[in-house]
């Protein structure tokens, strides 16, 4: 079973961390295939806590082949702190390959993610500002910078000239800002070049081979399905392929070499940024899930907006990855609750709907409807087979399966990586 896609089921930061913990050693390449550093997993080693927001997962286990593949985009003074932290903690980090056709965030994407946030004023999108919407910007209108760009000064110059011939424009007349010199872009991302020349390489080719060698590999989608550009709630989601089949386009691989699609979904919700959430509570329920479930941005320490779990956003998740697993996490977060509400339907302008509705103004308008389960009191972070859950936890995963339409192979009860209830091996049938 080479080829695990691992993707967000809802609005991101569900824990996806986990489930590439639950495949541990046994894998020989983790490849980050969409987004930038606007992503943040938090892996905790051994007690040690570890923010990640370029790197891929897998550059803590030692013998994985850490890959940033094409459909990534890179700030690259971002990637050399993130590296030079891993290494002042002792990981090494020299396994990590790089895709010569990534995109790179240049400082100009950062500034036009900031002022256009501005100028939306309330209809913003609540970005994290790290020019991760310009930069996807440019490599679709044909203007970006690509990674092996910066081992060639004049190609670079000439790109760089070209980009931003019209954004100085934009910047100086509608922005009121002052006007970005070639010279400055091309000096510091030149100051890159020599640092990630050995990394770089044709990654697809890599990948490719690796699966024809029969190696295990792990793609490990950044954001989540509802935060895609083609699937989630537009115009409120990120620039990139956040869901499976991003994984083909942004590393080089054909779908016909996936064998496992895992959503990871958290026992509840969360959501960070504008835009519609059915299932937000503004009550001391969405404080508690927030303070317990420590739901506190990983990359701009922005309070997370928390709600219930929502099963029409799992079912669509399930249909638009095809997904083949959903690992479950924090289950712990719900201990102690009396009753655990679930929506198991909308109710839009007074009819009932299971399916995600394709506007945005019915997804707007849809009230909640919810089912609600028994919950329990009993500390479950020291269960490590489904049997040990006390019999109302299992049967609320149990309901959960069954109302999200994809079986729940994997149970997180705690940060720790240990901290799993393994119920089928994602690396099997
Ligand atoms: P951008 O990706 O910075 O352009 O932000 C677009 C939207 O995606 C905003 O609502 C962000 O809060 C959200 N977003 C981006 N990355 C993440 C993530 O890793 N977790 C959760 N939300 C994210």
């Amino acid at each position: 079973m080479p080829a695990v896609v691992v993707i967000g089921a809802q609005w991101g930061d569900e824990g996806k961390g986990k489930a590439t913990d639950v495949l541990g050693s046994r894998v020989d390449y983790v490849v980050k295939f969409n987004g930038g550093n606007n992503a943040g997993h938090t892996v905790v080693v051994d007690g040690e806590k570890y923010a990640l927001h370029l790197l891929p997962s897998g550059i803590l286990t030692p013998g994985c082949t850490p890959i940033i593949a094409n459909g990534v985009v890179i700030d690259l003074g971002v990637l050399f702190e993130e590296i030079d932290a891993l290494e002042a903690r002792g990981v090494d980090t020299s396994a990590l390959l790089v895709s010569s056709a990534a995109h790179v965030i240049a400082p100009y994407h950062r500034t036009i993610d900031n002022v256009t946030e501005r100028f939306l004023g309330k209809r913003k999108i609540g970005t994290t500002g790290r020019g991760i919407g310009p930069t996807y910007a440019d490599k679709i209108s044909r203007v970006g910078i690509r990674v092996a760009d910066l081992f060639d000064e004049t190609l670079l110059r000439e790109k760089i000239e070209g980009a931003l011939d019209q954004k100085n424009h934009l910047l100086v007349k509608v922005y009121n800002r002052r006007a970005i010199t070639v010279d400055e872009v091309v000096e510091e991302l030149l100051g890159y070049a020599e640092r990630i020349k050995p990394m770089v390489t044709d990654t697809a080719h890599v990948l490719n081979e690796a699966l024809d060698r029969g190696e295990t590999l792990v793609f490990e989608g950044g954001q989540a399905t509802m935060l895609d550009i083609d699937h989630g709630t537009y115009p409120f989601v990120t620039s990139s392929s956040a869901t499976a089949g991003g994984a083909c386009t942004g590393s080089g691989i054909g779908p016909t070499r996936i064998d496992r699609v895992v959503g990871v979904a958290k026992a509840y919700i969360t959501r960070v940024g504008e835009g519609p959430m059915p299932t937000e509570l503004f009550d001391g329920e969405g404080e508690r899930l927030r303070t317990i479930g420590g739901e506190f941005g990983t990359t701009t320490g922005r309070p997370r907006r928390c709600g219930w779990y929502d099963a029409v956003i799992a079912r669509y998740a399930s249909r638009v990855n095809g997904l083949t697993d959903l690992v479950l996490t924090k289950l712990d977060v719900l201990t102690g609750l009396e009753k655990i509400p679930v929506c198991v339907a909308y109710d839009i302008e007074g009819v009932r709907c299971q399916d995600m509705p394709v506007d945005q103004h019915a997804f707007g308008a849809a009230v909640p409807v919810y089912e609600e389960f028994e919950g329990w009191d009993e500390d479950i972070s020291g269960a490590r087979s489904f049997e040990d859950l006390p019999k109302v936890a299992q049967r609320y995963v149990r309901s959960l399966e069954e109302i999200s339409g994809c079986r729940i192979s994997t149970i997180g009860v705690g940060p720790g990586r240990e901290a799993l209830i393994v119920r089928h091996d994602l690396l099997s049938n």
